[in-house]
């Protein structure tokens, strides 16, 4: 089995939210305070992405985090979201192992799970995240930037920090009714 970690490593406890709650409170964070993102707070959501499902369980995502003001610079040239790049205390970038995959679909699949993981795990612990997608436009740019072999691709970056305040109403969602097909 591929890359088995220790319980150790991927303890969540202090994660005190329930889950189902979690899922239905969470919404996107797009404004930070200044304050940090602890190492241990850190290393719980990347614990949490590391868990997420995957074919075969081959785990094809590999993260970057960004705290260094001159890469966030850099970074933020890349993306209309230039403002939450940069205020941003912690980036997380998430990239698929293009040499760990074996279906082009399931591997992406995979990909978003752990994404989903990070925003969730980032919830939980009290921290504010979005998913930003919209610099997978500049995806070369930003591996060069950050100094990675050519396998690797970027899939999104994850801005995470301590909210401003309340994320808001948010973005609604289509009615069940809408989406589900047939009960049959
Ligand atoms: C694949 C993907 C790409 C996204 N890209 C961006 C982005 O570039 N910028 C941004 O502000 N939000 C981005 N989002 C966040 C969505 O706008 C947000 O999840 C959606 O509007 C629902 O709102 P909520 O997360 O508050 O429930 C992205 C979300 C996903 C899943």
């Amino acid at each position: 089995m591929p890359g088995s970690c220790g319980q150790d490593e991927h303890d969540l406890k202090g994660v005190k939210m329930e889950l189902l709650e979690g899922i239905l409170t969470r919404r996107s964070v797009r404004s930070y305070t200044s304050e940090e993102v602890s190492e241990e707070d850190t290393r719980r959501i990347l614990s949490a992405a590391a868990m997420a499902p995957s074919g075969l369980n081959n785990q094809p995502w590999r993260f970057v985090t960004i705290r260094g003001e001159g890469v966030k610079e850099d970074l933020s040239r890349l993306t209309r979201y230039r403002r939450i790049v940069i205020s941003a205390p912690l980036l997380v970038a998430v990239f698929i192992d293009r040499g760990a995959m074996y279906s082009e679909v399931k591997d992406h699949q995979g990909i978003g799970a752990c994404i989903q993981n990070i925003l969730l795990a980032a919830h939980g612990l009290g921290l504010g995240a979005v998913w930003l997608g919209e610099i997978l436009k500049s995806a070369e740019e930003v591996r060069l930037r950050l100094g990675l072999a050519e396998q690797m691709e970027l899939m999104a970056v994850v801005a995470i920090g301590h909210p401003t305040g309340e994320s808001g109403e948010g973005v609604g969602r289509l009615p069940l009714s809408e989406l589900l097909l047939r009960e049959m």
